[in-house]
């Protein structure tokens, strides 16, 4: 009998329904033991969000500052016992993983679960998560977990309709804003409904000892493919947020009043930054498209990327 655990943290429930999708095909096999984890936040965070709450997170998110969580419900036995596999559910948060991940991540639970443990994430985003992925990949190896293989779903609508239907949905609710003209903003069924395939392959990893062994079954599947022009703007992005956190974590905790016009003063320039730093990457991006040192660059990240697990810089 294999156990596996499967943690996640789902604030509207599409990850929920993501991980149950991957996990499905483990459901229904009797060689295969699964406990759930679901990271509950001691106080739950509003939906849909308010303004100034949504900006008031990202210093803390990209900080890593672990969110305080409800307690954790998961048998004695099952953590004496241990798992053969966990897949971690989560979602990025401002270029970083949501604070509930990070607060399981750094939690001695989370390291007497993972340790000497293959880890198989699951992101379900609007479409920013390599950069998160990168400190998660961190949190995981200091608990002492091998992260084998990684599951990327992002929103069905173009990287334009995102910018403008993720925002609404998150600050509003509404999903279907302007049908017909944009693509409901999430992701899309079909790629929900999609990922059991990933979860079959995990499943045959899993009873074949693949895992175990540190390898990844979904690297030839396109599991987390990378659009290669995000790589540069995630790490811009995540540079400046660094910034601005600092500064922003000058005025207070999160809640503060003085932070609020650092938050405005926060949110202009992320506007000013999307309307004068991208046409201008994207111009840099084309003449830079002619140079070979940086496509070969801009290649080997995106391999990276990919590919990153276990196998390279473990
Ligand atoms: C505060 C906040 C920040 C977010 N930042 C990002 C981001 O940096 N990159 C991204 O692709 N999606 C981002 N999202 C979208 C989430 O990753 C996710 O798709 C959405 O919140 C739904 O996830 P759920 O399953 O928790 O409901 C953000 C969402 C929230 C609430």
């Amino acid at each position: 009998m294999k156990r596996i655990l499967v943690v996640y943290y789902s604030q509207t429930g599409q990850l929920e329904r993501i991980v149950r999708s991957v996990t499905a095909p483990f459901e229904h096999n009797a060689e295969v033991q699964v406990d759930t984890l679901q990271l509950r936040p001691a106080k739950a965070y509003p939906f849909p969000w308010p303004f100034v709450g949504f900006f008031d997170q990202f210093p803390e998110c990209v900080r890593l500052d672990p969110a305080p969580l409800a307690p954790f419900q998961l048998p004695q036995e099952s953590i004496e016992q241990g798992y053969d596999l966990v897949i971690l559910g989560y979602q990025p948060w401002y270029l970083s993983p949501s604070p509930p991940t990070t607060a399981f991540l750094q939690s001695p639970l989370a390291a007497r679960l993972l340790n000497n443990t293959p880890v198989v994430t699951v992101i379900g985003c609007r479409n920013m998560w390599i950069m998160g992925q990168e400190r998660v990949r961190e949190m995981v190896r200091a608990a002492g977990g091998k992260l084998v293989d990684n599951i990327a779903l992002v929103d069905g609508g173009s990287p334009y309709e995102t910018f403008i239907t993720t925002p609404v949905w998150l600050l509003t609710g509404r999903k279907h804003f302007l049908p017909g003209v944009f693509t409901a903003a999430g992701v899309a069924e079909r790629d929900i409904s999609g990922a059991a395939h990933f979860g079959q392959q995990l499943l045959a990893g899993l009873l074949d000892g693949r895992l175990q062994r540190g390898e990844s079954v979904l690297d030839a599947l396109q599991a987390c493919p990378v659009n290669p022009s995000y790589v540069v703007s995630e790490k811009m992005g995540w540079r400046s947020f660094w910034i601005w956190s600092w500064i922003v974590r000058l005025a207070g905790k999160q809640g503060s009043p003085l932070r609020v016009p650092l938050l405005a003063c926060y949110a202009l320039f992320l506007g000013l930054a999307i309307a004068l730093v991208v046409p201008l990457t994207l111009v840099a991006r084309f003449v830079l498209g002619y140079v070979p040192a940086y496509r070969r660059w801009l290649a080997s990240q995106v391999a990276y990327y990919q590919r990153e697990p276990a196998l390279v810089r473990q």
